[in-house]
C-alpha cells in the first residue's frame, strides 16, 4: 500500500497510452465510437445483447440496481462477468467499464464494510487514513470485478440544508483538495495498472455544493420542492474557483481518470452543457487528460430536444454519456448529429481516445490479463481486517462538543448504563444515504458491522449491566445515560430541509434520560449540524459521531476512553437556522461551534 500523502503524480500519464489508443481507434467505425460513448443502466437493458449490437463502453449501477439474482458477492461477481463477457464478443472485443457508487465502501452490496460518510471523514483531518479506506474500498469493488467508483464527492457544501452536504469532507476547499487527493490516490493506487486499483470519479463539477437556497429542483413527481439540490450556483468565477474547484485541481494532480459534471448550473447555465467548464478550464487549464462522464440523465435538463441536448454537451466537452434509460435513442441520436455535421468527428475522436486511454491504463486492454473478476479476493470482502480500518476512521471522525464534569469518558466497570434513543440500535441510521439503497433505509439494511447499542455491551465489564429503552425512560438508578439520536437516511434530492431542529421524538428521549437524574451522554448520527440546542441543554456531555457506517465499536471506543477524541468539526455549527449558511470566513462569524472545534480528555 503507497501511503504517502505527498506523492502527487501518478506513475505514468493517460496521455501516454497514446500510441496504442491511436492505433485502436484508427480501425474503429463511427457505432464503435458512439457505443464507447454510451454508458446505460444494467437494470434497464431492454435486451443485454444491446451490449454488443451498439459497443456499448460502459454500464452502471444506479443506488437501487441491484442484480437480478439476490444484493449478495456472488450476485454480483457473477452479474458482472456476464455483462463483461458479452463486450469481449464484440468484432474487437473492447471491454467494459463498469461504473457504480461506492462512496463509502461498496456501499451497494450486502457485506461490504461500509465506512463512514465523507462529512465526518473531513473532521480526522487524516489523509493517509482516508487513503487507507479508499484503498481498502477498491479492494472490495474489484472482488465484484468492478473497475470503476464514482467517488469522491470533492463538493465543498456550504448551506446545511442541502441533502447532499455529508458527501463532501466538509465546508472548506482545504479538505476537499486535500482529503479529495487522498482518496483519488487510494482508489488509484499507486499506478492503474496494478489488479486492485480502481478508477476514482471527481465530482460534481463545479459548485454543486454553492447552490442558492429556492433554486433547486422544481418537482419531484408532483410534490414541489425548489430548495438547492441540482440548483444554481450564483458566483464569479473567482470564486467558483477558489472555493469549489480546489478538489478538482488536486484530483488531476493525483491523476483521476474520470470526472462527472454536475447536475447544478452555474449562473444559470448547466455545468454538462458549458464549454467554458468542460473544455476551457478543466481539459485546457487543467490539463485533465482522462475523460469526463455526464450524471445520470443530466443533459435531459438542458435546453431544447434531445438531439439538441446531446450535441450542446458533445460540443461542449462531455466525453461519455450516462443515459440510464435512454441509451438506444442516445446511440441513434448522436449517430444523427454527427451526420449533420453538428458535432465534428474531431470531437468524436477526442473523446473515445480519452475512454480508451482509461481502458488501457486500468489494464482492461492487457491482453495477458482477463478482464472478468478475480475471484480470490472474496476472501477479505468485509474481512475482520478491513473493518478494523473502518472502526479506526469512526474513532477519529467522532467530534466532543461538551463533556462537562468530565463525564466522559464511561467506566467500563459501572454497575448499570441505560441507553436510549431511536438510532442506539440501528445499523441503518448509522450508515445514512447511498447504503444498499439509493436514499438508505432505517433498520438491518446490511449484514455484519456492530450496532452502537451492541459496541456498548461489547466494551463493558462482564458484571455491567446494559439496559435499553427506545424513549429512554426507565434509567433511575443507572449511572450514566447514553442516548442516540439524529436523522433518518436520505441521499440526494429529496434530502433537502428547510429546517434542521431535532425531533419532538429525539428531544423527549434526552429528557426523559435527564429526568432520572443521571448524567447523560448524547451522540448524534447525522448528515450535517443540526439545531441542538434543547438537546445539548439537557445533558452533560455531547459527541457528534456523524455517519458512521457499519463499524458502531469506533463510537465505545471514544465513550469508554480506549480511544482520546481527535476530530475537529468539518463545518461551522450553527446556533439557529437563521444562521444558515454560516461558512469559516464569514464576517461577522458567531456559530454554536467554531470550524476546528473539538474537545478531547486529558
Ligand atoms: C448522482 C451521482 C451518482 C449517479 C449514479 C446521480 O443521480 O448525482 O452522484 O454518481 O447518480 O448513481
Ligand atoms: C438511481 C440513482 C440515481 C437517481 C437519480 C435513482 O433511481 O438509483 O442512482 O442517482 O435515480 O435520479
Amino acid at each position: 500500500m503507497d501511503e504517502r500523502p505527498d506523492r502527487l503524480q501518478p506513475a505514468k500519464s493517460l496521455s501516454s497510452y497514446d500510441r496504442s489508443v491511436e492505433s485502436l481507434l484508427s480501425e474503429m467505425t463511427l457505432e464503435e465510437k458512439i457505443g464507447q460513448m454510451t454508458q446505460a443502466e444494467q437494470s434497464a437493458l431492454k435486451d443485454p445483447a444491446d451490449i454488443e449490437k451498439l459497443f456499448l463502453g460502459s454500464l452502471l449501477s444506479g443506488g437501487n440496481s441491484d442484480p437480478k439474482t439476490g444484493n449478495g458477492l456472488k450476485d454480483w461477481t457473477d452479474m458482472y462477468d456476464g455483462y463483461q463477457s458479452r463486450a469481449l464478443k464484440t468484432r474487437l472485443g473492447i471491454p467494459i467499464l463498469y461504473g457504480i457508487d461506492a462512496v463509502h465502501g461498496h456501499s451497494n452490496v450486502l457485506g461490504a464494510v461500509i465506512f463512514p460518510h465523507n462529512i465526518g471523514l473531513g473532521c480526522s483531518r487524516n489523509a493517509s487514513l482516508i487513503e487507507k479506506a479508499a484503498r481498502i474500498t477498491a479492494e472490495e469493488v474489484r472482488a465484484t470485478g468492478i473497475q470503476w467508483t464514482f467517488a469522491p464527492c470533492v463538493t465543498v457544501p456550504r448551506d446545511e440544508r442541502w441533502g447532499r452536504t455529508y458527501e463532501g469532507f466538509g465546508e472548506s476547499p482545504e479538505l476537499a483538495r486535500t482529503l479529495g487527493a487522498a482518496a483519488v490516490r487510494g482508489f488509484q493506487g499507486a499506478d492503474l495498472g496494478r489488479p486492485l486499483s480502481v478508477l476514482a470519479c471527481a465530482k460534481h463539477f463545479a459548485g454543486d455544493g454553492g447552490t442558492t437556497f429556492g433554486t433547486g429542483l422544481p418537482k419531484e413527481g408532483n410534490r414541489s420542492i425548489r430548495l438547492l439540490d441540482q440548483g444554481d450556483t450564483r458566483l464569479s468565477e473567482q470564486e467558483l474557483r477558489e472555493i469549489h474547484m480546489q478538489g478538482y485541481i488536486s484530483a488531476i494532480r493525483a491523476g483521476v481518470a474520470t470526472i462527472m459534471p454536475s447536475y447544478n448550473s452555474w449562473n444559470g447555465v448547466k455545468c454538462s452543457g458549458s464549454r467554458r467548464l468542460l473544455t476551457e478550464i478543466l481539459k485546457q487549464e487543467l490539463g485533465f487528460e482522462g475523460f469526463l462522464i455526464s450524471d445520470y440523465n443530466a443533459i435531459d435538463q438542458l435546453p431544447g430536444n434531445y438531439k439538441s441536448q446531446i450535441e450542446q454537451s458533445v460540443n461542449a466537452g462531455m466525453d461519455m454519456f450516462m443515459v440510464p434509460n435512454r441509451y438506444r435513442e442516445f446511440y441513434t441520436s448522436l449517430m444523427e448529429v454527427v451526420k449533420e455535421n453538428k458535432v465534428p468527428i474531431s470531437r468524436i475522436d477526442d473523446a473515445v481516445k480519452r475512454i480508451l486511454r482509461v481502458k488501457f491504463a486500468i489494464g482492461l486492454m492487457d491482453k495477458g490479463r482477463s478482464p472478468l473478476a478475480d475471484r480470490s479476493l472474496h476472501k477479505t470482502f468485509g474481512s475482520a481486517e478491513h473493518r478494523r480500518i473502518a472502526r479506526e476512521c469512526v474513532r477519529q471522525s467522532l467530534v466532543l462538543l461538551k463533556n462537562d464534569k468530565k463525564v466522559l469518558p464511561i467506566s467500563k466497570r459501572a454497575a448499570r448504563i441505560h441507553v436510549g434513543g431511536k438510532s442506539a440500535d440501528d445499523i441503518g441510521n448509522q450508515c445514512g444515504g447511498w447504503t444498499i439503497d439509493w436514499q438508505g433505509k432505517s433498520g438491518d439494511v446490511t449484514t455484519g458491522g456492530t450496532t452502537i447499542l451492541k459496541a456498548i455491551q461489547n466494551a463493558v465489564s462482564k458484571k455491567t449491566k446494559v439496559t435499553f429503552s427506545r424513549d429512554g425512560s426507565g434509567s433511575e438508578g443507572s449511572d450514566m445515560g447514553v442516548v442516540v439520536i439524529g436523522e433518518t437516511p436520505y441521499a440526494e434530492m429529496r434530502g433537502d430541509r428547510e429546517d434542521l431542529s431535532l425531533t419532538s421524538e429525539d428531544i423527549a428521549a434526552v429528557a426523559n434520560m435527564k429526568r432520572a437524574g443521571i448524567p447523560v451522554v448524547v451522540v448524534l448520527l447525522s448528515g450535517r449540524p443540526m439545531i441542538i440546542d434543547k438537546a445539548l441543554a439537557n445533558c452533560d456531555a455531547f459527541v457528534a459521531a456523524w455517519l458512521p457506517g457499519t463499524e458502531g465499536q469506533g463510537v465505545a471506543d471514544v465513550l469508554f476512553g480506549d480511544y482520546k477524541p481527535t476530530g475537529k468539526l468539518s463545518c461551522s455549527w450553527p446556533r439557529a437556522m437563521s444562521q444558515i449558511p454560516i461558512n469559516i470566513g464569514d464576517q461577522p462569524y458567531d456559530p454554536l461551534f467554531k470550524y476546528g472545534f473539538g474537545l478531547s480528555y486529558e
